[in-house]
């Protein structure tokens, strides 16, 4: 017993002379503060979040809570998701992370009411004519809208209208597998200017919220680009409401820097807003089997986060900066693995939430 009893006092003096050596050596008027990406940067830096990952995994809300000052919802948002059959809206998921972010007074970013992907089986089997499908959309559009006013600050309105080979808007078809479409069903049913017509309707349900285009493959494709300013320009004439361009980024080690810088100088003209809002860097493009991330890739991603953030910095004026929004947090979370079923490793935190290399030079770039 006795020996018991000292077993257990030696434990306690042990873990109190622990915690008194943390406190001693923590010193706040000598230790810098721990560096993070949110205090590091002048403008928001955000992370696409997934439902699932947000609900069960202690980490990685832990690294936002700490990282970031700007929410995405990565996909509960989407058609599919939200209104999953017509008279059903399913908002759980979409307001969990809204909740999150309120609750950490971080910026919610919505993400996207008009996409020709990630659209219910329901809606894709819709009949009516172009004024149905119209009032389909708008009903859509406002109820979302409405749901979320005065919690989330932006809306990508719509995603991916322009085509990756001509930059010409998305209508038909023109794939040969039956199931995918890469045209677009709001242009073949509303009409082409379904565009015009969703960031109306989002703003006439909350005229305080920023409305974004979002957009990947400016950095290849000037012809998407052009489309764009087009469409921007277009806008601006009729007095249609636009605020920002989401630049997505989804890049790798070797996209070509003057590529990236030309996308970012042209948007910037339009003097809008400008969103990098997808950020992942691939190092693994060409899907290598038995890939190894060697430390010269791991070197090859740092320089190029460095490089990207730097640009941003450069050429976007300090009130066109609306941020940059990385698309999820661990090499595990990201849609690469998942939906493109590729082993990449294009974030800024490992798997086990560890920051990369790539952390800490995309981190100095920021300061
Ligand atoms: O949630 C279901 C799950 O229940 C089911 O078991 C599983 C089976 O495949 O699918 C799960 O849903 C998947 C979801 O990701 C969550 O992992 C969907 O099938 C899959 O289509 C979905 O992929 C998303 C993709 O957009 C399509 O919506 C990716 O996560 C998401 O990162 C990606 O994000 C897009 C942006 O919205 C627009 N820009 C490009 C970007 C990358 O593709």
């Amino acid at each position: 017993m006795f020996m018991k009893n000292s077993a257990l006092l030696l434990l306690a003096s042990f873990c109190f002379l622990c915690l008194t050596y943390k406190k001693q050596t923590a010193n706040p008027t000598v230790d810098p503060p721990e560096e993070i990406l949110q205090s590091a940067a002048s403008f928001p830096i955000g992370a696409a979040l997934g439902y699932n990952l947000l609900k069960d995994n202690v980490l990685y809300k832990e690294v936002v809570s700490r990282e970031h000052n700007s929410v995405t919802v990565e996909n509960a948002m989407k058609w599919g998701n939200i209104h999953p059959a017509p008279q059903t809206y399913r908002f759980e998921q979409a307001d969990f992370i809204a909740d999150f972010a309120l609750a950490r007074k971080k910026r919610i970013h919505g993400h996207t009411l008009v996409w020709y992907m990630s659209n219910p089986g329901w809606l894709k089997d819709f009949k009516g004519n172009a004024n149905q499908w119209d009032s389909l959309m708008k009903a859509h559009i406002q109820t979302v809208v409405t749901h979320f006013k005065g919690k989330v600050a932006a809306w990508d309105v719509v995603n991916e209208a322009f085509r990756d080979d001509d930059g010409t808007l998305r209508v038909e078809n023109r794939d040969t597998k039956p199931d995918k479409d890469n045209g677009c069903i709001w242009a073949r049913n509303v009409g082409r200017d379904y565009l015009a017509k969703a960031f109306q309707y989002a703003h006439e349900a909350d005229p305080n919220a920023l409305l974004f285009y979002n957009e990947y493959g400016q950095e290849w494709s000037t012809k998407k680009t052009q489309s764009i300013l087009a469409m921007v320009a277009d806008f601006k004439q009729r007095n249609i409401p636009i605020h920002g361009l989401g630049l997505q980024m989804h890049i790798d080690i070797n996209t070509s820097n003057d590529g990236i810088a030309n996308a970012i100088r042209e948007l910037t003209k339009t003097g809008l807003k400008i969103h990098m809002s997808e950020l992942d860097i691939s190092v693994n493009p060409k899907n290598e089997v038995n890939f190894v991330f060697t430390e010269e890739l791991k070197q090859k991603q740092a320089d190029k986060f460095k490089f990207v953030a730097t640009t941003y910095k450069t050429l976007v004026p300090e009130n066109q900066r609306y941020g940059i929004t990385h698309w999820n947090v661990g090499d595990a979370d990201s849609w690469i693995r998942s939906f493109m079923k590729r082993q990449d490793y294009p974030l800024l935190f490992d798997e086990a939430y560890q920051k990369k290399k790539a952390y800490f030079s995309f981190l100095e770039a920021l300061k």
